[in-house]
């Protein structure tokens, strides 16, 4: 299973520092087999002694030049980063990447080589119209993107079950993940307000191969229960 630790605007370089340390101990000790990545702020890239694949939120996709503010592969790869999220609703949503952007973007570190962990979601007014408005709606999301690069990982993630406290119900992803698996043959992730109470359950539906997690991620022994229960 893929357990993904997602900290957003969360952490600060030091915290980070501990929270790897701290899991990376856990992973030790208990010789655990799960695939385990986590996403820091950039502030808090590092070369990490840890068997915990470190990602980049996200990039510009740029080697390097004069894009003010943003970061590019040079400065990923001085940490060694040759994994990332792209798609996020957040970024989406929030700082308006449009698909054809997004496409750019992985397009790019696709070229580059980096394993990217390619987020799709449907917000709720979506999701009321029903399965076919969800499918439709989720596989816009694929356009422009290769689908069948090896490195590939998809995240689905309901834009309404994230930070709500209010997970998708197990019928919701198990049809959402069927219909997904069907077009896609990749690795699929379900995040979302994923949680210690809900993660046995999400993690026994057909077709779930891991979680993107947010808020129950931030505390590296909650994210550890996650992998344990
Ligand atoms: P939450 O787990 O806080 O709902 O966030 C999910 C998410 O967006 C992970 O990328």
């Amino acid at each position: 299973m893929i357990f993904a630790a997602n900290f957003k605007t969360n952490h600060t370089r030091a915290s980070t520092k501990k929270y790897i340390e701290t899991l990376n101990q856990k992973l030790t000790d208990s010789e655990c087999k799960e695939e385990v990545y986590v996403f820091p702020p950039f502030t808090a890239l590092d070369t990490f002694d840890t068997t915990i694949k470190m990602g980049a939120q996200n990039g510009y996709p740029v080697r390097n030049g004069a894009f003010t503010g943003e970061i590019g592969v040079e400065q990923l790869e001085e940490f060694g980063i040759k994994t990332i999220l792209i798609g996020h609703s957040e970024r989406r949503e929030i700082l308006g990447e449009s698909q054809e952007r997004v496409a750019k973007k992985f397009s790019f570190f696709q070229e580059n080589g980096f394993e990217i962990i390619y987020c799709i979601g449907e917000p709720l007014e979506v999701r009321e119209q029903g399965d076919e408005a969800v499918t439709s709606h989720l596989l816009a999301q694929f356009e422009g993107i290769d689908t069948a690069y090896e490195k590939l990982i998809i995240a689905y993630e309901p834009i309404w079950a994230i930070g709500t406290g209010r997970s998708a119900t197990v019928e919701e992803i198990r049809s959402t993940h069927k219909v997904l698996k069907q077009s896609v043959d990749k690795p699929l992730l379900y995040g979302g307000s994923v949680n210690v109470k809900n993660i046995q359950e999400i993690l026994s539906i057909e077709n779930v191969d891991g979680v993107l997690v947010g808020s129950a991620s931030l505390d590296a022994e909650n994210f550890y229960q996650l992998m344990k229960k």
